[in-house]
């Protein structure tokens, strides 16, 4: 089915849902970052799991939407940690509110979102905590690591690639398990798909890391340059460093070891590095890499052509967004 029958029947499910009660001020900033929009790539994921294996994937709406809240949550929460001003192409919500709200509108995202599951009978409701307990916490790993990476300068691609697998990755992966364990289908295809899931967000964070830096401002919806503002140790850091002569790999660590007040040089010098040794393609090359790593384990699945085909464009649409 198309993408965009999944993620218009996703938003009539999560429109259909009162999100403000009291006290406004806890309720009112969910209620914003919830209809902020977004590609809702995760609770689409979610219902093309379930599509699959089952012929209901109405049923794994409830779990589809606790996957999004609780990505909403890891975004208010991030965007503190980031100090990020831009969401969406609207304020984050520490920027309209205040980080104190940020941080309880936050955890209440987080409870919300397993509320979600009561919606299932006990043997589903317990294999869908189990995932998300596993797969909550290792987004907390990632998200640690990507905050201590700001300020080491010895990080290797291999560390990094660990850190995207644990921040963004095993959520992807585990939208789309989640949809396989409402449908109820065996342990093979629940983990086959989850592995899919798992290349596909490696693909789909260095596709962000690249945005970041290389995105249209006027359509990216985040601060263009966001990551090197933070020092962020992305890919296209890493392998500059890797690549780069003597003279830019110098500049480009200093200006790493710093954080400054006005960022507009830097952000210029440092794409220009990034341009001049070659960089988008070989992120591009990566990304690639991943994606069709992503595609082998789709040939290996027992699912019909045409799920195998569904699950193809969608890695293509994600691939080729500039948002
Ligand atoms: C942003 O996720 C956070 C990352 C893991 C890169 P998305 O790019 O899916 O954000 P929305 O939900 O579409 O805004
Ligand atoms: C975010 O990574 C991962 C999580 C939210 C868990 P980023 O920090 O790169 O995400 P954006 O770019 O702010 O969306
Ligand atoms: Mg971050
Ligand atoms: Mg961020
Ligand atoms: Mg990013």
């Amino acid at each position: 089915m198309d993408i965009l029958h999944y993620q218009k029947d996703f938003i009539d499910y999560l429109e259909s849902k009162k999100w403000v009660r009291e006290p406004k001020n806890l309720y009112e900033p969910i209620d914003y970052i919830i209809k902020l929009g977004g590609k809702r790539m995760r609770p689409i994921l979610t219902l093309i799991g379930a599509d699959i294996f089952s012929d209901d994937y109405q049923k794994a709406m409830p779990a589809a939407l606790a996957v999004e809240v609780f990505h909403n949550f890891t975004l208010i929460h991030d965007d503190i940690m980031d100090d990020a001003p831009l969401r969406r192409g609207k304020e984050t919500v520490h920027e309209k509110w205040d980080t104190n709200t940020g941080i309880l509108s936050g955890d209440a995202m987080l409870i919300l979102a397993y509320q979600f599951f009561e919606n299932y009978e006990p043997s589903v409701f317990q294999q869908l905590a189990k995932l998300f307990s596993k797969t909550a916490l290792e987004v907390c790993d990632g998200q640690q690591l990507d905050v201590d990476f700001e300020t080491r300068n010895d990080v290797t691609i291999d560390e990094y690639i660990n850190m995207i697998r644990l921040k963004t990755s095993v959520l992807v992966a585990a939208a789309l398990k989640m949809g396989a364990i409402v449908a109820e289908t065996s342990e093979e295809n629940a983990n086959l798909i989850y592995d899919f899931g798992l290349n596909l967000g490696l693909a789909f964070q260095l596709q962000d890391d690249f945005l970041d830096t290389f995105g249209n401002p006027e359509t990216f919806g985040k601060q263009v340059g966001g990551d090197i503002i933070e020092n962020k140790k992305t890919y296209l850091y890493l392998k500059a460093l890797e690549v780069a002569n003597d003279h830019d790999k110098g500049k480009l660590k200093y200006y790493y070891r710093k954080k400054l007040k006005d960022n507009v040089v830097k952000i210029t010098d440092v794409r220009r590095m990034f341009e001049l040794n070659g960089i988008p393609d070989l992120i591009k090359t990566e990304i690639k890499n991943y994606t069709d790593k992503a595609f082998d384990t789709l040939a290996a699945m027992n699912i019909s052509e045409e799920n195998k085909k569904g699950l193809k464009n969608f890695g293509l649409w994600l691939m080729n967004r500039s948002v």
